[in-house]
């Protein structure tokens, strides 16, 4: 298959925390299994399967994540969950443009990039706090 990836990613996007690490690469591995099927141009059944099964993961993920900032007294817990609910809302509205074939592709893109910003940004904040809680507790 001549498809390249459309998120490579590698140990240097890890966190060090391993359960958080591990559910990002799950993520990833999703998005470029639902970005296979939509440079395919058909299979939007598929689509929506994976774009299901994403929501579902992502939900799981920013509980567990929102959960580890709790335990760790990390100060900004509040906006990070509040940039997690805004972003399920745009996953959603993916699924919408999938059913109407209106530039799930486009949108796809903007929510990689969302996505990876936040990794980079507002995740990374937190590492400090949730490794100090790791290694005390
Ligand atoms: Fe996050």
């Amino acid at each position: 298959m001549n498809e390249s990836l459309f998120i490579i990613w590698g140990e240097e996007d890890a966190l060090g925390i391993p359960l958080i690490d591990e559910q990002h690469r799950g993520i990833v591995s999703m998005i470029n299994t639902l970005y296979y099927f939509m440079k395919r141009g058909d299979g939007e059944r598929e689509q929506l399967r994976m774009l299901e099964m994403l929501e579902h993961f992502f939900t799981i993920h920013f509980i567990v994540e929102e959960e580890l900032m709790e335990a760790a007294g990390y100060e900004e817990r509040k906006a990070h969950a509040e940039a997690h609910e805004r972003f399920l809302k745009e996953l959603r509205e993916l699924r919408a443009s999938i059913e109407r074939f209106n530039e799930p592709l486009e949108l796809l893109k903007s929510l990689k990039g969302w996505w990876l910003d936040h990794i980079k940004g507002e995740d990374l904040k937190y590492v400090p706090s949730v490794r100090k809680w790791m290694e005390e507790g």
